[in-house]
């Protein structure tokens, strides 16, 4: 036996728990949708629009992370498109996009390959999009899938996109008949402070995707876990504490699977025979974890800049949790931050209003006597993670750095 054989053997688990890990990735497409019938049905019945000449000019698809709102709405609507002619569909993600431009450039990057420099304005791009619509069916439904992160601009405001795309001179003179489905966490119009004429041309109609429950978090992992681990590796009595924990923590089916796949691991690290109660226990908080990260990576650089402030006092060895806004402002009017970033009392309580829209922090009032009131900031999640994630955010996030997109 060589070297190497003895090495293969060593790090393969003699008998592994897991058949085909890759059924637990939050990514992969799955076979079949189990739990949002309500809401499928809802979206089909709005397709269904198009046979009597109608379909809405826009849909709102809104609720918490993880509740299937991407996984239905690109499924029905691809079904229904490869039904009817009369119908195309077109989806686009925002998450990438910084502005608002970039994220009209997006949409004309999917209708046509190609994108428009900044000199065009947001006006030249939509005339380009108009004019790639002329050449499609009768009905576009363009999916516009996390619209909730486009809304740092300092060029134009959500308004101005929004109005071009649903009353757009160009569209109206070819008469081009759109509906645009914005999926997002929170309702948009709350979400995005929209001017009336924009309100009043958007139709009221939405469909909500609520939590999971447990019963529904269970029809959703049974397939998933099947196909994962080998028969019997998950104990009912672990199957049944991980799908209500996660129900009752998150109802978000992409962090159950991410569950399951740590405790699976910690199972093999620990040469268990199956996962166990425990197993899942560890990892509860390691999944909190990883979610709260990869939302963190995410944030454009003044929140993440700002988080740093609220996590950045300590006390008594530990980090200072809740600080007030004065605290948060003068930590980062600190020599520790450059003066270039100086972001300003207004910029930085609406940074903190986002934040908090994004759950990742909670604020509220203190009555101080004298001192009159004050309002305390805490973060959601334990605050090292910010600290944590310091140095990585700066080397991989998209948000700093040259931007040579626009
Ligand atoms: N009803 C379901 N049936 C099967 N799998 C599901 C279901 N809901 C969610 N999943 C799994 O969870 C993953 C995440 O779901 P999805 O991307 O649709 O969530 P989302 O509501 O769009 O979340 P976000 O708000 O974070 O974008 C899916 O890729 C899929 O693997
Ligand atoms: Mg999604």
């Amino acid at each position: 036996m060589s070297k190497y054989d003895e090495l293969f053997d060593e790090v393969t688990a003699e008998e592994s728990l897991f058949r085909e890990k890759g059924a637990l990735d939050p990514l992969a497409e799955p076979d079949g949708i189990h739990a949002r019938d309500a809401q499928e049905h809802e979206l089909a019945s709005l397709l269904a629009g198009v046979h009597e000449g109608y379909v809405p000019p826009t849909v709102s698809i809104y609720g918490p992370p993880g509740t299937g709102k991407t996984l239905s709405t690109r499924r029905v609507c691809r079904e229904f498109a490869s039904r009817t002619d009369a119908v195309a569909v077109e989806y686009v993600n925002l998450k990438e996009c910084r502005t608002l431009f970039s994220a009209a450039n997006e949409i004309l990057f999917e209708l046509t390959g190609e994108k428009r420099g900044a000199y065009v304005g947001l006006d030249g791009v939509f005339e380009e999009i108009w004019t790639a619509l002329e050449g499609y069916p009768e009905w576009t439904i363009l999916i516009l899938d996390e619209i909730d992160h486009v809304q740092y601009d300092s060029n134009y405001e959500p308004s101005d996109f929004f109005y071009r795309l649903l009353r757009g001179e160009g569209k109206l003179k070819r008469g081009i008949d759109l509906s645009v489905w914005l999926v997002s966490n929170e309702l948009l119009e709350v979400d995005l402070r929209l001017d009336s004429r924009v309100e009043s041309a958007m139709s009221d109609e939405s469909v909500f995707f609520p939590p999971y429950r447990p019963g529904e978090l269970a029809s959703i992992l049974k397939p998933r876990l099947e196909r994962a681990f080998r028969e019997g590796a998950v104990s009912e009595a672990a199957f049944e504490y991980g799908v209500r924990e996660a129900a009752r923590r998150w109802g978000d089916a992409r962090k159950a699977l991410t569950l399951f796949r740590q405790a699976g691991e910690t199972a093999s690290e620990r040469d268990l025979e199956t996962v166990t109660r425990e197993c899942i226990d560890v990892n509860l908080e390691a999944t909190d974890r990883e979610a709260t990260v990869s939302k963190l990576h995410d944030l454009p650089a003044n929140h993440f800049l700002v988080l740093t402030a609220v996590t950045g006092w300590d006390q008594g060895g530990k980090i200072k949790q809740p600080v007030t806004t004065a605290e948060t402002l003068s930590m980062l009017e600190s020599e520790t931050y450059p003066d270039e970033l100086d972001l300003g009392e207004r910029a930085v309580q609406g940074v903190l209003t986002d934040l908090e829209t994004m759950g990742l922090v909670e604020t509220w009032i203190d009555s101080r006597g004298r001192e009159g009131r004050v309002k305390q900031i805490e973060t959601t999640f334990e605050p090292q993670w910010v600290r944590d994630t310091m140095v990585h955010y700066v080397e991989e996030s998209t948000y700093l750095g040259t931007d040579t997109e626009e």
